[in-house]
């Protein structure tokens, strides 16, 4: 089975989000309370870019990164409609982030890392501590055990499962539970550890842990 690239997903279309995940406000709220910085920040996996408008609003310089050339596209679409909005899109990868070392005040990955197997993913979270400045915070999403779909499609590696239908079908998907994310995330400070449920019209359950971190 040839995995689907996000291009081809992106391509597609119909069930890419329009409107900023909840957790987009959080890091919001939690960079004003803390007086963390607000100078810069990166969207991590930012898709077709449906956080680029809010973060501008609040940052001076956002960047928005994704491995999609096909979803920087869309994004590029939505940032011209906000003429206000000062952001810069990269194509690049997470496990090798072409910035520097504390280059972020703030970094937002929303349902991007946990595509990935854990050694990729280990690799991301130690790029998101490497380019977050000291005292700067992060807002993450991860799968969770409770998702309905947890053991759905061909087991890759513990709790990573690759899906054989759907539009998703070829994509990796680790799930987490509140002690492995904790064991992961060891080198941050662990503000607030979340879990977003709801049910889909069939009933299904979707769960997603929903982090902020500050590094130390
Ligand atoms: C489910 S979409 C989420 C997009 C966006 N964060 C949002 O919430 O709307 C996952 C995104 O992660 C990106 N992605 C996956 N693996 C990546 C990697 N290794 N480096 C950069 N982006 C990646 C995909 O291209 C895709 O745009």
């Amino acid at each position: 089975m040839n995995p689907p690239t996000w291009d081809e997903l992106y391509r597609t279309g119909e069930s890419f989000w329009e409107s900023p995940h909840p957790i987009c406000q959080k890091l919001i709220d939690f960079a004003a309370t803390n007086q963390k910085g607000n100078r810069t920040v990166l969207d991590l996996g930012c898709g077709n870019g449906r956080h680029l408008s809010l973060l501008a609003s609040k940052w001076q310089h956002v960047t928005g990164l994704d491995n999609s050339r096909q979803g920087l596209l869309q994004a590029r679409q939505v940032i011209q409609q906000d003429r206000d909005a000062n952001v810069c899109l990269v194509l690049g990868d997470m496990v090798h982030l072409p910035f520097s070392n504390s280059s972020f005040d703030s970094l937002l990955s929303t349902h991007v890392i946990y595509h990935n197997p854990m050694a990729l993913i280990r690799q991301a979270i130690a790029e998101i501590f490497r380019v977050l400045r000291p005292g700067g915070v992060a807002a993450l999403t991860f799968q969770s055990v409770r998702s309905w779909r947890y053991g759905y499609g061909v087991p890759l590696e513990p709790n990573t499962f690759i899906p054989d239908a759907g539009l998703d079908a070829g994509v990796p998907h680790h799930y987490f539970d509140a002690v492995e994310l904790m064991i992961e995330l060891r080198n941050f400070t662990l503000w607030s550890l979340e879990l977003e449920e709801s049910r889909n019209t069939e009933g299904h359950r979707s769960s997603h842990w929903q982090v902020i971190l500050e590094k130390p």
